[in-house]
């Protein structure tokens, strides 16, 4: 994970490579975060803010009768996760260059979304929370993932305020300090 040189906003794609960095999987490994999630093998997914596709791959294996959309404001940045994932012979996957702040999606399009070192870099946190709100089905999941290392990361308690407001209700959290995943539903 990145240290530091980029203040809030996106993360420049020129420094994706350590997003793929092996020692992560120490963090949290995609696996880990696949397990987290627990979808149903035909669940339509929206992965904001998916980088180079670190976490993609696990997550769109779990799913084979699904799709994952994979929506990022950076075009680079998709288009290292496209060849990542082609590569990799994953092809339930749908590719978006997009905000978050502004999803191109459908009301209740979805049934789980989640972030991985993401919520932090939106201008507006809770707004984006509510966007995604809005493009999940009644009931679907939201998973928000935070890691140490990244400048942007926000607290747990933070989170769970932002994803009260945005009118989530919590369901479970798994780990704790700066690296953290919290699953909560519409
Ligand atoms: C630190 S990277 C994390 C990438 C990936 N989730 C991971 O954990 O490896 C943050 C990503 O969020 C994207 N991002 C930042 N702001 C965004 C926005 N407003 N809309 C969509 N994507 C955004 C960045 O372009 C970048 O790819």
């Amino acid at each position: 994970m990145p240290t530091s040189q980029h203040a809030r906003g996106p993360m420049p794609h020129t420094r994706a490579r350590h997003l793929l960095h092996p020692l992560r999987g120490l963090i949290l490994s995609p696996g880990a975060l696949a397990r987290r999630l627990d979808l149903p093998e035909d669940a339509q997914v929206l992965e904001v803010g998916p980088g180079p596709g670190y976490f993609s791959v696990a997550i769109a294996r779990t799913i084979p009768q699904g799709t994952l959309w994979l929506l990022d404001i950076q075009a680079e940045m998709l288009a290292m996760a496209r060849e990542r994932l082609e590569r990799l012979g994953v092809a339930n996957v749908r590719y978006l260059q997009g905000d978050a702040m502004q999803l191109p999606m459908e009301d209740g399009s979805f049934d789980a979304a989640f972030l991985a070192a993401v919520l932090g870099e939106l201008p507006d946190p809770e707004r984006g929370l509510e966007e995604i709100h809005r493009v999940l089905k009644p009931s679907g999941l939201l998973s928000v993932t935070e890691q140490a290392g990244d400048p942007d990361a926000l607290a747990l308690p933070q989170v769970e305020k932002l994803l009260r407001r945005a009118g989530f209700r919590v369901e479970r959290t798994f780990g704790r300090g700066l690296s953290f995943t919290v699953n909560a539903r519409r």
